[in-house]
């Protein structure tokens, strides 16, 4: 199986989301191969100073996405893709691939409007396939409880057209020190408990979502 995160938008949480659910995976006991198509290589960098067996595959056209995506599925349970910031050909690609499409967005218009270009995206590779993957699963990020950016997030996302998971994240500062770290957040000494099981807790909703109806 093949889950890719996208959104155009960058900074919305593609790599952080993709990095710790292949650490969770491999934690699980998993195979996992990691697919890296965003240019800065945030998420190969990051996994390589994590320092666990995790397989990491840069590609940085469609045609390296075609030609490889799918003999690397046939060689891992999972394969989770890191999608670049931009709904270039390199989105499109992953999208004709993928089983499922993991769509992080934060709380601000701009992040909603480019989510809401990426479902468009995402039924377009559906309507090419004749089916109904990729699937989809919308994944509020860096939410402030009772802001009223968070709130609104919470009630566009619902018509958005794709499921929205149940876990959310919220905006914490251990996130964005785990990749300075090289660590995911339940490897960080004194990461607050509830930031851990947030992160596990998606993790464990994304994979469940993914396993469910195949
Ligand atoms: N819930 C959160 N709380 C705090 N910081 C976060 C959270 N989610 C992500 N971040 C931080 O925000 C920044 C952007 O996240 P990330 O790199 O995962 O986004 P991205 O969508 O992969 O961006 P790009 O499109 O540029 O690759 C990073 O510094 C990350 O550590
Ligand atoms: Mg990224």
């Amino acid at each position: 199986m093949l889950i890719a995160t996208t959104n155009s938008k960058g900074g919305v949480g593609k790599s952080t989301i993709a990095v710790h659910l292949a650490a969770w995976l491999h934690g699980q006991g998993k195979h996992v191969i990691v697919i890296d198509c965003d240019t800065q290589q945030s998420c190969s960098r990051w996994l390589n100073r994590f320092n666990v067996e995790i397989s990491t595959v840069q590609m940085g056209t469609p045609d390296e996405v075609f030609k490889y995506g799918l003999e690397l599925v046939s060689q891992a349970d999972m394969v989770i893709a890191d999608g670049p910031a931009g709904l270039a050909e390199l989105t499109r690609a992953l999208l004709m691939i993928c089983d499922l499409a993991l769509v992080p967005c934060g709380p601000s218009a701009l992040d909603l409007e480019s989510s809401r270009i990426t479902v468009e995206v995402i039924q377009q590779a559906r309507r090419i396939r004749k089916g109904d993957l990729p699937r989809a699963l919308f994944i509020p990020n860096r939410l402030q409880t009772n802001t009223l950016l968070a709130n609104e997030l919470m009630a566009v996302s619902s018509r958005l057209g794709i499921p929205v998971t149940q876990s959310a994240l919220r905006l914490r500062q251990v996130y964005a020190n785990a990749p300075g770290q090289g660590q995911v957040v339940w490897n960080i000494p004194n990461a607050p408990s509830e930031a851990v099981a947030d992160m596990q807790i998606l993790c464990q909703e994304i994979i469940a979502y993914a396993e469910s109806q195949q």
